[in-house]
């Protein structure tokens, strides 16, 4: 780092919990800022829209593309899959809607 604050931060799983919190955060601070979401939890950032600093990637972490890097300084990676969701109840099921990969133990 420069000590130059990042203009541009990406947010993963920005329309989440603390994702949604600190994205009103950084456009607050006057920051530009990019949700990448699935939206498991429908529109919860209804009144972030406003803000003409804000952009919303409806898509998912594991095949959005290298593309949403481009003019990005900084990644907050909040997108996680909670407890509650069918498809988080296995560690390798939880893995799997979060990565790209696979862990070695998922059998
Ligand atoms: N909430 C807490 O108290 C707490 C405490 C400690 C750590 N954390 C961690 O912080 C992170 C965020 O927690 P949260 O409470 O905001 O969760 P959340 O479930 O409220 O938000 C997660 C967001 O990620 C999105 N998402 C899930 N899978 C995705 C995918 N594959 N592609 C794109 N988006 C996807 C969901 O749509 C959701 O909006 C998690 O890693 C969690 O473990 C949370």
């Amino acid at each position: 780092m420069t000590g130059k604050p990042p203009k541009h931060v990406l947010v993963t799983g920005g329309a989440g919990y603390i994702g949604s919190v600190l994205t009103e955060l950084l456009l607050e601070r006057g920051y530009e800022v990019t949700i990448l979401d699935r939206f498991f939890f429908g529109d919860t950032i209804a009144d972030l829209r406003r803000s003409p600093r804000l952009h919303v990637l409806r898509d998912d972490i594991r095949w959005c593309g290298d593309g949403v890097m481009r003019g990005i300084d900084a990644v907050c990676d909040l997108a996680a899959s909670r407890m509650t969701q069918p498809e988080s109840w296995t560690p390798p099921r939880r893995w799997k809607s979060t990565t790209r990969g696979e862990p070695a133990s998922a059998g």
